[in-house]
């Protein structure tokens, strides 16, 4: 094929003169002019013998757009697996230059290797540090646990301790007004035992500070103790909100209880499995083993036995649920069998049992057994079986260190669930709650306003479940005073 003679002989063209590069690029409609620096930069840039850079790091490097740099690359005839100078510059300089400069590039090229291998080193273990930190750290915020700020209390006169356990708590539990019982759930049950520790604190603080909280883990503190929402013997159970959902907020409310008690006293934890929750009973005890391992305030006693005991001063203390065994001859048989240590060690002798929801003591030939009362009220199986009228209350059992136990304290009763159903003019709002815990307040106007009927509302307070933006509610059982 015959060469025109007024074609120039390569796609761009190079000006020696003022060391500039033109270019004549698709889709521009001006020819481009680079200086000759900025193009053996580029070159050098793109070749594996030099930096081994992409298009795009190097329209970054030049401030360029990235197709101007693709069509001058091609221009040039420039590839990653060529050499790093330009053809002038080939043509001109003398090759012992080009050698030495090459030596150097790959000398840089293998440093730049390193470092980038190593940089890709600390991203990877940056991305696995974060993985880390999002998936299982920050669900452990506390972790190592700080101790709370220990109240200014004066020294009491009398060395003594308390019992405060929150036995029969049934977190999870859900109970609406249906057959007259009385509204539950976790919502309620968490604002009754901030409320009801409060009130018993304040009744003991007078006193002075004690020397040591005991708190029985378990004791149907959770309602259910599976993923099929039932009992540990398999009765199926009315729940507010999925398994592992309750497992998780009772964990969660179970630290914030003990670091509450951790600003009065140190605080020693005690297994009391009960018939709700004596799998998940223990494992809370070891999540709580868990999260003060590094507390010297906390101490959590690891036994699985179904009986657990301690002492205080010369008071042996049993820790017995009251399901399995629960007469208070029996207890006091197996405790001298199965902490006869301790039993000769001691001049008193009690055990703190749960389970029937309402608070007694009862003696036998001295050993004196404290049922403690429950905060979870009456639902509607204890309705049918008529367990109703017990007091809901926390209850605090005070033991001195030489003397025994000297006094029980109860918190004093949760303001009574108001049961009318909804006034057109209420002055009362309806909480709610969809299934990831968040609130909503109905009130008449409100429900107006979202065009709910008031069916619908009290299809909620009745109990069943409302689907409303895409969400779906259930209510949190209590009214509440606007
Ligand atoms: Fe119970």
């Amino acid at each position: 094929m015959s060469q025109n003679p007024y074609l120039h002989e390569r796609a761009y063209y190079f000006n020696e003169a003022t060391d500039a590069y033109v270019f004549n690029l698709t889709g521009v409609a001006k020819p481009l002019v680079l200086p000759g620096t900025v193009v053996r930069d580029m070159v050098k840039g793109y070749s594996n013998l030099g930096e081994g850079g992409s298009v795009n790091e190097i329209a970054r490097a030049n401030n360029l757009p990235r197709g101007w740099v693709t069509q001058v690359l091609r221009h040039l005839s420039v590839t990653h697996d060529g050499l790093p100078f330009t053809a002038e510059e080939l043509a001109t300089r003398p090759s012992a230059d080009l050698e030495a400069e090459g030596l150097a590039l790959k000398g840089a090229n293998l440093w730049r290797s390193l470092e980038r291998q190593s940089w890709s080193r600390i991203q990877e273990d940056a991305l696995r540090w974060r993985n880390l930190e999002t998936s299982i750290l920050r669900r452990f915020p506390d972790a190592p646990n700080p101790a709370p700020t220990r109240l200014q209390i004066p020294q009491s006169k009398r060395r003594f301790a308390v019992v405060l356990s929150p036995t029969d708590f049934h977190w999870g539990k859900w109970a609406a007004t249906e057959e007259g019982a009385q509204p539950y759930n976790r919502a309620v049950a968490a604002r009754r035992l901030k409320e009801a520790t409060e009130q018993c604190l304040a009744n003991i603080l007078p006193h002075g500070a004690p020397e040591e909280i005991l708190v029985g883990v378990g004791s149907d503190f959770f309602h259910v103790d599976n993923e099929a929402g039932t009992t540990s013997g398999g009765t199926p159970q009315d729940r507010d909100g999925n398994p592992l959902d309750i497992i998780q907020s009772g964990c969660e409310l179970m630290v914030q209880y003990v670091d509450h008690l951790r600003t009065v006293a140190p605080v020693k934890l005690i297994l009391m499995a009960g018939n709700h929750d004596h799998l998940l009973g223990y494992c809370l005890l070891l999540y709580l083993a868990a999260h003060y391992r590094q507390a010297p305030d906390v101490t959590v006693v690891l036994s699985a036995a179904p009986r657990q005991y301690t002492s205080y001063g010369e008071t042996l203390l049993a820790f017995v649920h009251g399901d399995a065994v629960a007469r208070t001859q029996d207890i006091a048989r197996l405790a001298s069998i199965e902490a006869k240590s301790l039993w000769g060690a001691t001049n008193h002798r009690v055990a703190l049992t749960g389970h029937l929801h309402y608070e007694k003591m009862e003696d036998d030939r001295g050993f004196v057994r404290y049922q403690m009362p429950s905060l979870s009220g009456t639902d509607r199986w204890h309705m049918r079986h008529g367990y109703v009228g017990s007091r809901v209350a926390l209850s605090a059992i005070l033991i001195d260190h030489q003397a025994g136990v000297f006094g029980t304290l109860l918190s004093s009763e949760s303001p009574p669930n108001i049961k009318a159903p909804m006034p057109e003019k209420s002055p009362y709002r309806w909480v709610s709650q969809d299934l990831e815990g968040r609130q909503e307040y109905w009130t008449p106007q409100a429900a107006k306003a979202a065009r709910l009927d008031t069916d619908s509302i009290n299809r909620v307070i009745r109990g069943k479940r409302l689907t409303y933006n895409n969400r779906t509610w259930r209510s949190c059982g209590e009214w509440e005073a606007l």
